[in-house]
């Protein structure tokens, strides 16, 4: 019910969405994290300018370090240079990494668990990714899902509560009902804010990555990661997103403002073409870098 009033609302959510922007309540990043931002907008952006601007930012640096260093990515040299990080990481992790710092202490602030939650959500879409990607080399690719980009399944994962923000912040009242009615009613989050705010989080947090110039890619996941059955474009991606965020809230990491979990979307495993066999051995794979989400503290 909840979906086809949101199939049905699409003119409501775009008024509000221009109600949110107007508060001028939406999180705005620190000025070193906006030159490097903007400077990554074009496409023929400088590694150098973009090293020399995170230089500025001693922890932002040390951070990026610490990801590219992390068992979780693995490379097999030890990564000192900033510069060579950014080669590595490519563009859009990057600058979602950039994104998800400002909103860092905002996120410890407001909802205990949810950083932890946005973090191993990442490195689970990336490992679905991975592994959806090694099987359609083996088997030859499946007619839905094609070749998925890690990265970007990477940097919606780490976004894609970032709305539960807005929340948070632009509707402050309201978030603190809606999580007890979820965890009262053991229901989604997802439900209550639609029913109280008339828009949710995921449409929140596709309208803020889509203002802070992230790609299509990244920002329509977003939008459909508990409404796989909606989406249009990337609709394999956002059911990337929505296993892993499932996954995440099922082995029990982080939290994300409702001790329900939510089911897999219907449709997921049929676009994915996935069965249970596949989901044990992502978490087989997953399960032990639950000891890195410490690499952002
Ligand atoms: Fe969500
Ligand atoms: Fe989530």
């Amino acid at each position: 019910m909840n979906s086809l009033n949101k199939a049905g609302k699409k003119d409501s959510l775009d008024e509000l969405i221009s109600t949110v922007k107007k508060t001028e309540n939406i999180p705005t990043l620190p000025k070193v994290l906006l030159k490097i931002s903007e400077e990554m907008n074009g496409d023929n952006y400088s590694i150098k300018s973009i090293g020399e601007l995170m230089s500025h930012d001693v922890s932002l640096s040390a951070r990026i370090l610490r990801i590219v260093n992390s068992p979780f990515y693995g490379f097999p040299q030890r990564i000192y240079s900033i510069n060579h990080a950014i080669v590595l990481l490519g563009a859009n992790v990057l600058k979602s990494i950039i994104i998800s710092t400002s909103a860092f202490t905002l996120m410890k602030e407001t909802m205990e668990g949810l950083w932890e939650h946005s973090l191993f959500c990442a490195f689970t879409a990336k490992q679905i990714a991975v592994a959806l990607n090694a099987r359609n080399k083996i088997n030859g690719a499946n007619k839905n899902t094609g070749n998925i980009d890690s990265d970007i399944a990477f940097s919606s994962g780490l976004l894609h509560d970032i709305g539960k923000i807005i929340i948070a912040t632009t509707f402050k009242e309201n978030f603190k009902k809606i999580t007890d009615i979820a965890i009262n009613d053991k229901r989604p989050l997802v439900d209550i804010e639609y029913e109280m705010l008339n828009v949710s989080h995921d449409q929140l947090g596709y309208m803020l990555i889509k203002e802070w110039n992230l790609p299509a890619s990244v920002y329509l996941p977003i939008k459909y990661h508990h409404n796989v059955h909606l989406a249009d474009d990337y609709k394999t991606e956002a059911a990337v997103l929505n296993l892993a965020d499932f996954l995440t809230q099922a082995l029990g990491i982080g939290y994300s403002g409702s001790p329900h979990i939510e089911k897999i979307n219907g449709e997921t495993l049929k676009i994915l073409g996935i069965d249970i066999g596949f989901i044990k051995s992502v978490i087989e794979e997953i399960y032990s870098f639950k000891d890195e989400l410490y690499i952002f503290d």
